[in-house]
Parts: structure tokens; sequence; C-alpha cells
């Protein structure tokens, strides 16, 4: 089976890759990454000593490129995880998101249909479903909620669905999507909420959440993101579309003082600072069909899971220090710059909303 991961220098692929080359050591696995900001060459230097991977530095929007190396690789299987993945700078900048998130998925789409690709897998998201109310803890997404998206990113993502089940109906190209929650582990870029506030706790630098910390998500372990996609693309049914997620909601707050507890932190360095604009309240999944379909479910708890993130990025702190001690630094600068602190304390944003109300 010969796969071609793109995307695979990021977070979650680079994650599959290694499950990948583990769990079937006579898969071939190609990576095709633009080695982006989020994209980190080094994070494969395990990879590149196995004789069935090859990395090949290329954007998945130059249709070229990308025809040629369906040309010559002959793949079997596509795994499109090569997007602009984070919200914050969708609301900066969309027009990133659609081109890469969207043109790159109809050029991988095209070539897979030109080179006979048995399989083309695009890996998506729960934000496509929008978000659930915070006081309805009895609804969750299923795989026919209604697409409803918030920010650019996940009307980018959701455009891309939309594309890839037209190819299904129209090309016949064989197509799976799964629709995953968020994902913690090892590898991902210290934007994103968990590596960021482990790296800024580790510091003693202020830890900044939106709003009043209260929305929720429903959170997963990376390596079982993999597991599942690994499952839909031997086992998936063709043209379905697959949540991976399930019951491990916590609010931003809970993450954030589950870690400074676990790093002996104090709990002052909480910062509350302006809401992202937008922002979708609740994720939560139903697995149901892939439990039923295909005997996958998460077994990961929070508690563990982040446990092993936390001492993962203890044990590689030369890997994120590189990361934000670059342009990173003039990125959390632009990005956190403009936002207000609320307060340093969670009854004081309460007082402060209540003053407002009542002026209001
Ligand atoms: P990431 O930002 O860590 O990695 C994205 C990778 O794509 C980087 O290596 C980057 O260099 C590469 N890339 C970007 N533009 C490219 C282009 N034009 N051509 C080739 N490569 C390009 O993202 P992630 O968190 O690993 O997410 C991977 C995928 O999973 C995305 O499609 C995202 O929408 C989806 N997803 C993420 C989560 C999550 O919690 N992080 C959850 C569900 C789904
Ligand atoms: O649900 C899947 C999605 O999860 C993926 O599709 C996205 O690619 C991925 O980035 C993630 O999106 P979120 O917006 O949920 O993740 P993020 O880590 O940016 O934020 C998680 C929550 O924490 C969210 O409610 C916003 C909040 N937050 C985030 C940051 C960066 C803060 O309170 N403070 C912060 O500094």
């Amino acid at each position: 089976m010969n796969i071609l991961v793109t995307g695979g220098a990021g977070f979650i692929g680079s994650n599959f890759i290694y499950y990948m080359l583990e769990k079937h050591p006579s898969y071939r696995i190609v990576c095709l990454d633009l080695l982006t900001y989020a994209g980190n060459i080094s994070t494969l230097e395990k990879a590149m000593k196995n004789n069935n991977f090859r990395f090949v530095k290329g954007d998945i929007t130059d249709k070229d490129l990308v025809f040629k190396l369906f040309r010559e690789e002959k793949f079997d299987v596509v795994v499109n995880f090569a997007a602009e993945s984070h919200v914050d700078r969708s609301i900066d900048n969309p027009e990133l998101f659609l081109k890469t998130n969207i043109l790159g998925t109809q050029i991988l789409m095209d070539a897979s249909i030109k080179y006979n690709v048995k399989r083309y897998h695009q890996v998506s998201t729960d934000e496509v479903y929008g978000d659930l109310p915070l006081d309805r803890t009895d609804l969750f997404f299923t795989e026919g909620t209604p697409i409803q998206t918030s920010s650019p990113y996940s009307a980018s993502k959701a455009s891309a669905d939309l594309l890839v089940q037209a190819y299904y109906r129209t090309y016949k190209l064989p197509i799976t999507i799964s629709r995953c929650s968020n994902n913690y582990g090892p590898y991902q870029f210290p934007e994103k909420l968990i590596p960021l506030i482990i790296s800024r706790a580790l510091n003693d630098e202020p830890l900044p959440v939106y709003g009043k910390g209260e929305n929720i998500r429903d959170w997963i372990y990376v390596e079982e993101h993999s597991e599942a996609i690994d499952l839909i693309i031997n086992n998936g049914k063709v043209g379905e579309v697959y949540n991976i997620g399930g019951h491990n909601e916590k609010t931003n707050l809970e993450v954030v003082e589950t870690i400074i507890d676990e790093l002996g932190k104090s709990k002052e360095l909480i910062t509350f600072v302006s809401d992202r604009p937008g922002h979708d309240l609740r994720y939560a999944i139903d697995p149901t069909k892939i439990r039923n379909e295909l005997g996958w479910e998460p077994k990961i708890r929070f508690n563990e899971g982040i446990k092993m993130t936390i001492k993962w990025y203890l044990d590689n702190q030369e890997w994120w220090e590189d990361i934000i001690s670059g342009e990173y630094m003039n990125y959390y600068d632009k990005m956190y710059g403009d936002r207000k602190i609320i307060s340093d304390n969670i009854k004081e944003v309460a007082i402060e909303e209540m003053a407002t109300e009542k002026d209001g």
C-alpha cells in the first residue's frame, strides 16, 4: 500500500505517520508538506530513517507538482491533513485558509481521479457543525447534524467537505470524510490552547483564557485519532462521513487549571482576556456510528492523556523552545497584544459583566 499523507509535518499528520509506520511496517508513506510556520521538519527526523518513508516539500495548491508526484508514486490512498488550522489566524486573515483548505483539496482530488487513487480520505473537523448550547448537555454532533459554521476556518473546512461529497456523487471518486474533535498530544504547535498553556506555565508567564473560560471542547488524545483514520481508510464505507471523538468534555478553565495543578504552578497566572469573535460555545461528538460500524471508541480519558502530554512537553523542551523563540514571538505579540485583559480573577469578570448589563 502506497499512501500519500499531506500536512504530515504538522501536529496530527506527523502523529499519524508514526502510528502507521509502526502499525503497518509494509506500507510506504509519502509526506507532502509545504513546511509553513506550522510544519516542522525536525518532527519527522525519526521517520526519515525509515526506508518506507519519503518526504516531499511542496504545496497542495501547486497543480504541476501535485500531478507529477501522483504520476510518479501511483498512490493507493490519499489522506489529506494539510490545512491552515488555527481559528484565530483565520479571523485575522481568511484568504490563505480558502486557498489551502478548499483549492488544495480540489487539486488533490483532481489528481486522485486522474491517477486512479483507490481511497481519498479528507481529514475534517467537528467545527463544521457550528456549536451546541452550554446548557444542553444532552445534545451531541452526529453525522446528520446540519453544517453551520462560525469562523473562516470552519467555513473553509466545511466548503472542502461539500466539495469532497460532490466529487463522490459526480465523479464517483471513492472518498471518506472524518470529523474529529479537539486533539492534544505530542508535537502540537504552541499556539493551540493546551501546548500554549503548558509552555507558558513552565515559563511562569500569564495564561490567556478567552472570555470566562466556560467554552467546552471534547478532547481526544491524538493517537486515538490516528487509530480511527486507519480503520476508516481500511474498513470504512466509501462515500461516508465518520465522527471521531467522544465524551471527554472539559471547559477551557478546567483544562487550564488541570495543567496548572499538574505542573505545580500558581492559579494567579490565569489571565482572562477579551473573547474570540464568534467563539463556538460547546463541541461534543456522538461517536455511535464509528463504534457500531468499525468498532472504534476512545479509551484514553483526559486526566490520563494530559499527563502523557505534559510529560512529552517536559521531555522535549528543545522542540517547542525552538519554535517559540523565533517568528512565533511576533505572532504572540500581534495576536494577544490587542486583547484586552478583562481580569485575572473570574469573580471580577462576573461583577464587571453584571455592571455592564445594568448600565445597558
Ligand atoms: P497543523 O497546523 O499542526 O498542521 C498543518 C500542516 O499542513 C503543517 O505541517 C503545514 O506545513 C501543512 N500545510 C499547510 N498548508 C499547506 C499547503 N498549502 N501544502 C502542503 N502542506 C501544507 O494542523 P493539525 O492540527 O495537525 O491539523 C491537521 C488536520 O486535521 C487539518 O486539516 C485540521 O483541519 C484537522 N483537524 C484538526 C484538529 C485539531 O484539534 N488540531 C481536530 C480535527 C481536525
Ligand atoms: O474541534 C476541532 C478543532 O479544534 C480543529 O478543527 C482546529 O484545527 C483546532 O485548532 C481546534 O480548534 P479550537 O479553536 O477549539 O482550538 P484552540 O486550541 O485554538 O482553542 C481551544 C479553546 O481554548 C477555544 O475555546 C478557545 C480557547 N483559547 C484558545 C487559545 C489559543 C483560549 O481560551 N485561550 C487561548 O489563548
